[in-house]
């Protein structure tokens, strides 16, 4: 199934993206996902720690679903750089604003690859003593794992396929498509 895009983002439609997930199916899930946490976090309000940057799509759908109240704050994360492939280096380079202590964190993640951000992350978020913390991720891949990871909330299992989309980026491009794509040609 083809996408389609503004006839002017010329660009975008020549590396013809493969649908993955469509708007529809996407917004149909995270209000699950909303639903479920709403249920599991009753009488309690979580603080909602996004990853920067791929996760504040997901981040604004999904806390426009709760129907419990919420904090959010958003650390930044960078694993990547401009490359396809984890460098195995997790560096956080802007730390959050709120404290975690006594608070149900409820980290927001747009993809699990080889876990490597998360397992370190979760590491360093513990010493700030957390009531509790818990993962949400919008996507895993959990075929390219190269340490033990297992998120409490999962979007979408997904196939080891290059995705863009909903936040996530190929070179800091594609972040705005409502959709989730496979890129062709992309390890
Ligand atoms: C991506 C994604 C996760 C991480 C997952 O971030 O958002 O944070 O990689 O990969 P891992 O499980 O292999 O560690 P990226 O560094 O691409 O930054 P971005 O969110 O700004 O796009």
């Amino acid at each position: 199934m083809r996408v389609t895009f503004p006839p002017e983002v010329e660009w975008v439609a020549e590396t013809k993206p493969e649908l993955l997930f469509p708007r529809e199916t996407i917004d149909r899930r995270v209000k699950e996902l909303a639903a479920q946490i709403s249920r599991d976090y009753e009488g309690r309000e979580p603080l909602l720690l996004g990853i920067l940057k791929g996760s504040f799509v997901f981040m604004a759908d999904l806390i426009r679903g709760l129907s419990i109240p919420c904090r959010v704050d958003f650390v930044r994360v960078a694993s990547y750089g401009g490359d396809t492939q984890s460098s195995g280096e997790v560096r956080i380079t802007g730390d959050l604003e709120l404290p975690l202590t006594g608070r149900d964190v409820l980290i927001v993640e747009d993809i699990v690859d080889t876990g490597l951000t998360l397992s370190r992350l979760l590491g360093v978020l513990r010493e700030r003593q957390p009531a509790s913390v818990r993962v949400c991720a919008f996507l895993d891949k959990s075929a390219r794992r190269r340490v033990p990871f297992t998120a409490d909330y999962v979007g979408f299992a997904i196939p080891d396929r290059f995705v863009v989309g909903y936040g996530l980026d190929f070179n800091e491009n594609y972040r705005f498509l409502p959709d989730v794509c496979m890129l062709k040609d992309i390890a």
